[in-house]
């Protein structure tokens, strides 16, 4: 079976619906070579996002998020596959374009001690951009500006914050700060990568309430990324999320229908490992999301076939030789997902033998919603 990822375009209710999107990946890949080895770390990624939209990006440790969105920002080239800013490669861009696009696309890095220059005062670390973009000329202007932003990001009153250098503050000082630094050049499109992270819970809703209003008031775009399902749910509930594994995305959809009506075996995974408050709920939920393991397997020797079957639940021998496709989900769900056994089931003896022992019996209870609802909304082939 062909190892493809289907273009984000509008034929499918799961993708993007602009014209020409802000940003656009294409089969984009990233392959880090490391003590000889080579490190697939994003494989053949399509994405797109438009004015005034979100995708989430979620996933694990070391699925490739990180690495998604450096391709985006134009931090780092694909090794293969394509980057478009406004329907433009960013290979093929003029220097002029560059700087646009430089500007219109802004990275907010998921970790501040490393982004934020420890000789550069706050001042300095928002005016700096202010003034090599012309944004502000003179300096009550530049002042103004820098205020304001502070006063954006919740670093009231600015003028306590403006002269402080990154270690004279908290963790969560300092992410605002990369955030207010991320808004200088008023983007149209905004990578926030795990960027509320470091914040505490009134600080995270407050801010990420500000980005949900740059967005719907002012039409900038979004990738969040993130670890917490919870935060995809809050913030990009009206968008798109994309899970990743191993550097693939393995389902995509608008995010109410991946939380809601999760389809790939990894997505309930992650799902059922989100903290319950409810002690009864608690209860119900499978102790490590139901997986037969916990172990990531190495970029560096990945399983063949489907990557994640020696993890899946629903593992057939199938599994184990065929590389499934992203492609939509028979029946009622709208989001494309990639996994075989939901996209095409058919009835296979060896069902769940990949997995062994207790992971049998997950394999036996999970095995039934899963098949069913694929099978039963879209017909087996
Ligand atoms: N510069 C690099 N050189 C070699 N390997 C790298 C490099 N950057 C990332 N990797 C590897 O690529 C994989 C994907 O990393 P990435 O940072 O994109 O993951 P992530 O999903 O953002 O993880 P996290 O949630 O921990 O931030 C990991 O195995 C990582 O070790
Ligand atoms: S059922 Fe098979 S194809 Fe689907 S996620 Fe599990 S191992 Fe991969
Ligand atoms: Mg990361």
């Amino acid at each position: 079976m062909p190892e493809t990822t289907p273009d984000s375009s509008a034929q499918h209710p799961a993708s993007a619906q602009q014209a020409v999107p802000l940003i656009e990946l294409d089969d984009a890949s990233q392959v880090f070579h490391v003590k000889g080895k080579d490190l697939p770390a994003v494989s053949d990624v399509s994405l797109s996002v438009g004015p005034g939209e979100v995708l989430c990006l979620v996933g694990e440790s070391g699925s490739g998020k990180t690495t998604t969105a450096r391709l985006a920002a134009g931090l780092a080239s694909p090794t293969s596959g394509t980057v478009r800013y406004e329907g433009k490669d960013l290979a093929e861009m003029t220097r002029a374009e560059r700087r646009e696009y430089r500007r219109a696309v802004q990275y907010i890095h998921q970790d501040p001690y490393a982004s934020l220059n420890p000789i550069r005062s706050v001042h300095s670390t928002l005016a700096i951009p202010l003034k090599r973009h012309g944004l502000a000329r003179t300096t009550a202007e530049v002042d103004e500006r820098v205020d304001e932003l502070l006063t954006t990001v919740d670093l009231t009153p600015p003028g306590s914050y403006s002269a402080k250098f990154p270690h004279q503050m908290s963790g969560g000082q300092r992410q605002r700060v990369a955030v207010a630094r991320g808004l200088t050049l008023s983007p149209r499109l905004l990578i926030a990568d795990e960027s509320t992270s470091m914040l505490d819970v009134s600080i995270r809703v407050s801010l990420l309430n500000m980005l949900t209003k740059l967005r719907t008031e002012d039409g900038v775009g979004f990738i969040y990324i993130t670890h917490d399902l919870a935060l995809a749910k809050y913030f990009a509930w009206e968008g798109r999320t994309a899970v990743m594994y191993l550097g693939k995305i393995v389902e995509v959809g608008p995010t109410q229908q991946v939380i809601n009506n999760p389809q790939h075996p990894y997505t309930k995974a992650l799902l059922e490992a989100v903290p319950e408050p409810d002690p009864e709920l608690a209860a119900q939920k499978k102790s490590g999301g139901g997986l037969v393991s916990a172990e990531i397997p190495s970029l560096s020797d990945l399983p063949s076939g489907c990557t994640f079957h020696p993890r899946c639940p629903l593992a057939q021998d199938r599994c184990r030789e065929n590389v499934p496709v992203l492609e939509p989900v028979p029946g009622g769900a709208v989001q494309d997902v990639a996994c075989m056994v939901v996209t095409n089931p058919r009835p296979d003896a060896s069902a769940g033998s990949a997995a062994s022992g207790a992971a049998g019996s997950a394999a036996g209870s999970a095995a039934g919603p899963a098949a069913g609802s694929a099978t039963g909304g879209g017909g087996a082939p």
